[in-house]
Parts: C-alpha cells; structure tokens; sequence
C-alpha cells in the first residue's frame, strides 16, 4: 500500500495501513516531499515491510532532482533496512554509480523466487540487505512490456512494470506475461487506470509477488488503484489463488456499474470461489471479438461467464452466431445477448434483461407466472438494445406489444422485425395499453427532471416498469405513483435480471432480497 501524504504524521498512517492488511507499505518519497521525516520515520521503524520509492518526474513520479543527490538518498534510506528499494530500471542501466551504491545497501543477485509477498518475507529481509526492486512505467499504452520485458528479466531484484492497457484485452495480456515471467523471478505487473482493474484483482491467480491498492479514495498513487477494502473485502484477494473462477461485466465504460458489487457479494454469501471484475472493452465489435477470441483460446485465464452491457449486447449475438455457438430463440429474435456461459470449450448465450423485467411485474403483481402478461398490451418506449429484448419477451411471454421510439424508422424495423405493432412517437400519450415500459435513458440521472412520458398517459391501475435505474426513482414513476399507477423501479428488474444470471453460472438460486442488500 503506497503511502503518499507528507502532512499526516507516518508512523501514523503506517499503522493504519498495516492494521488494514498490508503486507508492504510503499513510502512514496517524492510525494511525502519530506526526506528528513522519512529518515527518522525508518529510524525508529525495523518490520523489513516498507518499501522505499523516489520516483522521478520522467516515470510519473514528482522527483525532478539530479540523479547523484536521488542516489544518495536511496543509499541513506537503505541503510535504515527499510526491506526494499524500488529505483527505476532506466536510472540502473544508465548509472554505475547508482549500481554501486545500491549493491552496499541491497542484495542485487538476479532473483529466483517467484511467489507472493507475505509478511514472513519480512524476517528474511531483516538478516540480509534490503531487496531491490527495478521497475519500468509507460503512461501512454503496453509498448514497454515487449520493448521492455527481456530487459526486466535479466536484471537483478523483483521486477516491477506498470503499463497503461486500452482496455481490459490489454490487461489480460500483461496478466498472460505474468503468468509465464513469473516462475522466472517475483514479478509486479500492474495496468494503470480504469482498464487495468483485472490485473490488481487477479494479480495474485497469475503469479504477481504483489497488487498495490490504496488505504482509502484519494490516497492512490496511480490511476486506477482500488482501495484495500474493495481489494479485500468486495474481491476477496485473500482468497483468490491459481484455481479461482473468473466472472465480469464486459461493456464500455463499466467503471459505473453495480454488478460487480452484486455477484462477489452474492458468491461470498453462497461459498462460491470466484471473482467478478469490471471488464472494460473498446467500444467496437473488433475489440469485442479478439477479447472474446483469447479468452476461448487461452481456456486457463480462468473465464466462466460474463455480463454483457452497453454497446456489446449485440457484439455477443454476432460472435456467438459466426463461431457457431448457440442462444436461446429470444437472444436471436432480438440480437442481443446480456449473458455469456462457459460450456466446456464453447460458450453460450442467454439474455436475461427480458426475464428480470418480467420478473419484477410478476412481483409486483404478487404472481409467479408470466402468464399475467397474456393478452395485456405493453407499450414499449424506445427501440435500442432494452427495447429489443423487452418486446422480444413481451410477445414470448403473449402479450399485445406496442412499440414507439422518437425515430419513427427504428419503431418500424424493430416492430416489423419481431411481428408487433408500431405507433408514432407523438401517440405516446393517448394509447390505452395496461403496461408501460420505458426503454429510453430519458430520466436517468443526471437528467432527472425528464420523463419519455406525458403525465396525461397515465391512468390510474396502469403498471409501469422503467428500465432506467439510477436513479431509482425516475420523474415517470413518481408521476406514476401520482395518477394511481403500480410503479416498478428498474433497480427491481435489474435485482433479477443479476439473480438470473447467477443460477445460469452457479446453477442456483440467490434471493432477491440478498442482492438488494449488497447494493447499499
Ligand atoms: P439501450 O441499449 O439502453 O436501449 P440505445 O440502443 O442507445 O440504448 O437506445 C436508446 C433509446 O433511447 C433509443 O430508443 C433512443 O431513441 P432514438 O432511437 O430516437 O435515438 C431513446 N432516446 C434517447 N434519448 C431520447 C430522448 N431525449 N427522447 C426520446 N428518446 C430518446
């Protein structure tokens, strides 16, 4: 955990650090901005479990000062037997000097070990020097881990490279590299930013020696970094080893999403050893299909199943169709799946935004079956993705489907395409139809005063879902609630489409009531 706050005293933010479950706590020198603390800081301090970092300017850091004095510095710290060194590998290529002097204060074999960092390393590194560790930093993409890597690995010490992956494809193939480096020496790979999540969750399954992740939010030192809370708690990087599973949303962006929070709590509750992970992926059906094209090729980065959201529902229908894998009628009929299952080598795909919606009308209505659905009509407002599935469900499920959506010709396409009805945009408000189900992203946050429907289409006995669900109460449900109409938060379809996808994957149930609790 780095360290990265001059003002709060550090013995201080030591202890709270290691109190949370750091193995290692990195002090951030050129962001401490104080080397007179840090000295009497390591002092009186001997755990062998601090890493001591003076990153330069030029590697993302803010030292800007002369390679001599930052040497001289690193050598007056090391002699404090923090436990590690970390200098980057340019300065050690580029200084003998710096060669020299680390080597009096840090043991500089090449290593051999691989493994992960644990507090009995500690013990080793108090009867011998410190340990170094090398490392390599591209804020602007992968490029140094191949123009890198060979040199990294012949080098002495733990090798350390943080790169800055475009999406999570990127990340897999620093975790791909990690997996082979890492029976070479103790490896740190980490991808920085957003993208780069995966490779601090799952570090620990491909090998690393060790994750950074930050004491609370705004104490990081790099993009991207999770707090030690989410890293132990909602990912449980305690528990992940070789073996675990992997789950995750694939969409773009993801970093919003609420699903990660559902499924690691719901498989903490019922025992499951796996990991669900936002996944971000490059908004095109190309990137979708090569992250898809690894994960079948590369069956031991461990993937079980994935959500799939904005804008790759429909990029999953067509990968599954042109690799010959199977979807339900319902993933055909509305081209888009939300739902990918790992069978044995051949994945499959389900949608099961269709079911959560039914599901949430059905409990609403305190009915188990669908079959309330027959013969009631059901206004749909939109034809994007949701859309899509929603009529697709609603005519499976008998009911009279009614399609409008601002552009006319998309209503027309889709209502022709599935065998429904279409109306103008502008009927909106005069249609008698039992249910209503908004499709649009009218209403959502931060655009909460909008509503896709006018008060004057509302009728009292009316059921009203909308798919919008942050935030949770729309304008059209509280205008809803106002005319005497059943008004069904998208939270409720989102609860169920989540709980569906959970027995598709585990192959059983988790209520409904467990979700909602691991969404506050
Ligand atoms: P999703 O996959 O969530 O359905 P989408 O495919 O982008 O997302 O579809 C968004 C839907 O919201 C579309 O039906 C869109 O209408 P258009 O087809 O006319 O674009 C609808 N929508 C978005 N903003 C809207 C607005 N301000 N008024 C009415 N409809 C809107």
């Amino acid at each position: 955990m780095p360290i990265v706050d001059g003002a709060t005293p550090l013995a201080e933010q030591v202890e709270a650090a290691i109190s949370a479950g750091a193995d290692l706590v990195e002090l951030r020198v050129d962001l401490i901005d104080d080397v007179a603390a840090v000295e009497a800081f390591l002092q009186t301090h001997d755990s062998g479990r601090i890493i001591v970092t003076l990153r330069s300017a030029d590697e993302g850091g803010a030292w800007d000062g002369e390679d001599a004095e930052k040497i001289a510095i690193l050598e007056r710290l090391g002699l404090l037997l923090p436990g590690y060194i970390d200098c980057e590998l340019a300065l050690w290529e580029r200084s003998a000097n710096l060669r020299q002097k680390i080597g009096l204060v840090c043991d500089t074999e090449v290593d051999s070990a691989s493994g992960s960092a644990s507090r009995s390393d500690a013990s080793d590194i108090l009867r011998r020097k410190n340990q170094l560790i090398l490392s390599v930093h591209d804020f602007n993409g992968m490029s140094a881990l191949t123009a890198r890597s060979d040199a990294l690995l012949a080098a002495p010490g733990i090798a350390k490279i943080a790169v800055t992956p475009r999406d999570a494809g990127d990340s897999f193939q620093l975790l791909e590299w990690l997996r082979e480096s890492s029976t070479r020496k103790r490896i740190i790979a980490i991808g920085m930013g957003d993208t780069g999540v995966c490779t601090r969750v799952l570090a620990r399954k491909f090998g690393g020696w060790l994750s950074f992740a930050a004491l609370e939010d705004g104490k990081s030192s790099a993009p991207g970094q999770v707090t030690i809370t989410d890293l132990r708690d909602r990912f449980r990087w305690d528990e992940i080893n070789a073996d675990t599973r992997v789950f995750g949303v694939i969409g773009w962006p993801v970093a919003h999403s609420k699903s990660p929070q559902l499924h690691n709590a719901a498989m903490r509750a019922a025992g499951i050893e796996g990991v669900y992970l936002p996944l971000p992926i490059a908004p095109t059906y190309e990137a979708f299909a090569a992250f898809m094209n690894r994960v079948l090729a590369t069956p031991t980065l461990g993937f079980d199943g994935f959500s799939v959201t904005i804008p790759h529902k429909e990029h999953a229908s067509r990968w599954l169709a042109e690799r010959q894998f199977s979807q339900t009628a319902l993933c055909a009929a509305c081209g888009a799946v939300n739902t990918l299952i790992r069978d044995g080598e051949e994945w499959r795909g389900e949608n099961t935004d269709a079911l959560g919606a039914i599901a949430a009308l059905c409990a609403a209505q305190n009915e188990a079956d669908a079959r309330i659905l027959k013969g009631k009509s059901v206004l749909i407002l939109g034809a994007g993705g949701a859309a899509r599935a929603l009529a697709a469900g609603m005519k499976d499920a008998g009911a009279d489907v009614i399609v409008c959506n601002r552009t006319a010709a998309k209503a027309a396409a889709l209502a022709n395409e599935l065998g429904v009805r279409h109306q103008p945009w502008d009927q909106r408000g005069v249609i008698e139809t039992d249910v209503v189900i908004n499709c649009t992203s009218v209403g959502m946050t931060p655009d909460v005063d909008a509503s896709p429907l006018p008060i004057a289409g509302l009728r009292r006995g009316m059921i009203v879902l909308d798919t919008v669900y942050t935030p949770e109460e729309t304008k059209l449900l509280r205008d809803a609630k106002a005319a005497g109409c059943v008004a069904i938060s998208g939270v409720e379809m989102f609860l169920r489409q989540a709980a569906a996808q959970f027995r598709l994957w585990h192959g059983r149930d988790v209520g409904v009531d467990a979700l909602r609790a691991a969404l506050v």
